[in-house]
């Protein structure tokens, strides 16, 4: 099968892609695939590999043609044209996992891994993943929506009553914890709101859940399989990009967490209630808190999961006895049912 890899993006996790590129590069089984390797430059332009062993060689959008795309599952440079049989979409963030470049890739009828349009669009936009999660019954944290508009109207007294302290402030389309800020007083509260509106014109104020972290990996499409739960110890103030990506102490990531039977389960059955009513395919990591009194709040669906060897998405699974290579293989053979 011809497979193409699409990575890099115009979103601030950008280089959290090519991380998760580099790994997936390295893992898909080159006696089976024929790889291209299509890269999305910070300003828009896609790119194909003039060699397709190595993810940095577009880092910086050099040594790439240029291409143009036609519905016949087709790319065209100067070079000619290039048709593959399915893409693994390795973006994240606003247009790459927001259900854009999807689109783009149902236009041209190739078939790609992980969510649908809408499921990604969804999942991407937290205040719109919440209102449905509250809807069907999800236990989801308290949050108040915010949007550019309202900015100056936002009385900090009348939302710490109804939230409490302390609470987050988060770009409501955005990944990695860019952007977001727990919040402890009124000067903290202008900062945040300040930030969180740099990245989105949509923000929301959520109330902090004091609780455990548990991650859930799913894949499949209509009868998803759904892995062990992974614990994520943070030792920063909360699970930031830093303590995500730059420093190593940040947090640890505990696989499987401890966890009884009946309480695992439950955690298992929550993530596949939300990954069906968001209506996901492929794959999604369903990140919830555990409450000490037993209460499952979900915090977020992840359409495009970090995909590093030791991200939490392809660990969990691994844990379940599903190999990093043989999760490309399925996430493959899954976007071509
Ligand atoms: N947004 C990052 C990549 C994650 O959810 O893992
Ligand atoms: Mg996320």
């Amino acid at each position: 099968l011809n497979i193409g890899i699409i990575y890099g993006g115009q979103s601030t996790e950008h280089e959290v892609s090519l991380r998760s590129a580099e790994s997936v590069l390295d893992a898909l089984d080159k006696s089976r695939y024929t790889v291209s390797l299509i890269y999305i430059s910070k300003a828009g332009e896609w790119l194909l590999a003039d060699q397709s062993d190595k993810i940095e060689v577009l880092k910086n959008g050099e040594n790439g043609v240029s291409l143009s795309i036609l519905p016949s599952r087709q790319f065209i440079s100067e070079k000619g044209e290039h048709t593959l049989d399915a893409v693994l979409p390795i973006l994240h963030g606003t247009a790459g996992e927001d259900g854009v470049v999807q689109g783009v890739l149902q236009m041209m009828n190739l078939p790609y891994a992980g969510c649908n349009v809408r499921s990604s669009a969804l999942c991407m936009d937290k205040d719109m993943t919440k209102r449905l999660l509250k809807m069907e019954g999800i236990h989801v944290a308290d949050w108040v929506l915010c949007r550019h508009h309202e900015k100056d109207a936002v009385d900090y007294v009348a939302v710490k009553e109804a939230l409490g302290l302390p609470m987050f402030i988060k770009p409501v389309n955005q990944g990695s914890s860019v952007g977001v800020s727990k919040v402890t007083d009124e000067q903290t509260f202008q900062k945040a709101l300040d930030l969180a509106f740099e990245f989105d014109t949509k923000v929301m104020i959520e109330s902090a859940v004091e609780g455990r972290e548990i991650e859930v990996s799913v894949l499949g499409n209509t009868d998803p399989f759904v892995s062990v739960p992974g614990e994520i110890v943070a030792n920063t103030d909360f699970y930031s990009y830093e303590s995500k990506y730059i420093d190593e102490n940040g947090a640890a990531l505990e696989i499987p967490a401890r966890l009884d039977d009946a309480t695992r389960e439950r955690i298992q059955k929550t993530a596949m209630d939300a990954y069906r009513i968001l209506d996901c395919e492929g794959m999604s990591r369903v990140d919830v808190f555990l409450q000490e009194d037993g209460e499952i709040i979900v915090n977020e669906i992840n359409t495009l999961p970090g995909f590093t060897s030791i991200s939490m998405y392809p660990k969990l699974l691994e844990a379940s006895g599903i190999s990093y290579a043989e999760l490309l293989d399925r996430l493959i053979i899954l976007s071509l049912e």
